[in-house]
């Protein structure tokens, strides 16, 4: 994994459970609190999920459809294919994530993108022209919210109005950098509700020890206050539900459940957050 890179998506690859939080004060509004699996040793299992009481929605790195997962669409025609089955047949989910930090290939350097904007528009046209009367579609998220992928895509497309929110995966240090980040991402795109599809409090240094756990746990309850107060951030999804390999500096102090499917000292005071 490349240590420089400020994601850790491209690791190759509702409820907010009122009923099952037995007395906890959970107040953080519906749906606003979500996890990511990474991919491979460790990632989801039904046993692993069912531990995480407060995520309403959960997410890895394809097109699944267990329960309480939010599907996201491959990079090619196939995949496309398969949305446009699925958001048409019978059990449409409620929302469909769409590409995946297409800007950037992961590991590339210099920087190769996945999909160029035009190549994501025209394979992305045919779903939206058959999209059934159900899923609500989230916005391709960048790599680089900074740099022109998206604006050159909705152009190429025109398509920005078929999207229910945009996306955003922030790895700041801080949690008043990360604010500031995703202050700037909606300045530049507030015409819809945001989604954070990963974040974590991001690390100086590789397999960092001891693990700074109350700095994380401060971070994510935070964040998670301010997002609600926001009212524009829809949905949050902590990155990581589950250990990866601690050379990974976005998400080396951030997994709820280690490698033995124990808990860290982050998971209760995430199935407790409240908000406030
Ligand atoms: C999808 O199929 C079209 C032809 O049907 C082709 O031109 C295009 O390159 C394919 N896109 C990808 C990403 O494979
Ligand atoms: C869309 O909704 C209409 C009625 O509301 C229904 O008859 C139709 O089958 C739906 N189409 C799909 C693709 O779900
Ligand atoms: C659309 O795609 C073309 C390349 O096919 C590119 O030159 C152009 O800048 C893109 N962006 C917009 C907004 O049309
Ligand atoms: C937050 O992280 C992004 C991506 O690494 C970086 O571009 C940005 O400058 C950081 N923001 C702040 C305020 O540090
Ligand atoms: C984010 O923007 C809001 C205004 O939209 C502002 O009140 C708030 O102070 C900003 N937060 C940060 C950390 O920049
Ligand atoms: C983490 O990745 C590095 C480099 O890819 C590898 O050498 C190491 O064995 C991995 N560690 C674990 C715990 O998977
Ligand atoms: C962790 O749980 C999964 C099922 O969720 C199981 O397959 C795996 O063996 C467990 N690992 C350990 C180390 O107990």
């Amino acid at each position: 994994m490349r240590l420089t890179s400020p994601m850790s998506l491209v690791m190759s690859m509702s409820i907010l459970g009122i009923s099952t939080i037995q007395g906890a004060a959970a107040k953080c509004s519906d749906g606003l609190v979500n996890v990511v699996f990474n991919t491979g040793h460790g990632g989801y299992t039904k046993q692993r999920w069912e531990k995480i009481h407060s995520a309403s929605n959960w997410l890895t790195f394809n097109f699944g459809l267990e329960d309480k997962q939010i599907p996201m669409l491959g990079n090619d025609n196939k995949s496309v294919q398969q949305a446009i089955d699925v958001v048409n047949g019978p059990n449409p989910p409620d929302f469909m994530l769409t590409f995946n930090e297409p800007d950037n290939l992961y590991g590339s350097n210099p920087r190769k993108v996945v999909l160029h904007p035009q190549e994501a528009a025209d394979l992305i046209k045919p779903l939206l022209h058959k999209r059934g009367n159900h899923t609500k579609f989230i916005a391709p998220v960048p790599a680089f919210d900074k740099l022109n992928w998206l604006p050159e895509f909705f152009g190429n497309c025109s398509c920005q109005d078929s999207f229910s929110a945009y996306n955003v995966h922030v790895y700041n240090k801080t949690v008043e950098e990360a604010k500031i980040h995703i202050n700037a991402s909606h300045k530049r795109w507030n015409d819809k509700p945001l989604w954070i599809t990963e974040i974590a409090p991001r690390q100086d240094g590789v397999c960092p020890n001891p693990i700074p756990w109350d700095h994380s746990t401060k971070f994510m309850q935070e964040i998670y206050a301010w997002g609600q107060k926001t009212e524009w951030i829809h949905k949050i999804f902590w990155n990581s539900a589950n250990e990866i390999n601690c050379t990974d500096t976005n998400v080396a102090a951030s997994f709820l459940l280690d490698f033995k499917n124990n808990s860290t000292p982050l998971l209760d005071p995430f199935n407790k957050l409240t908000c406030s």
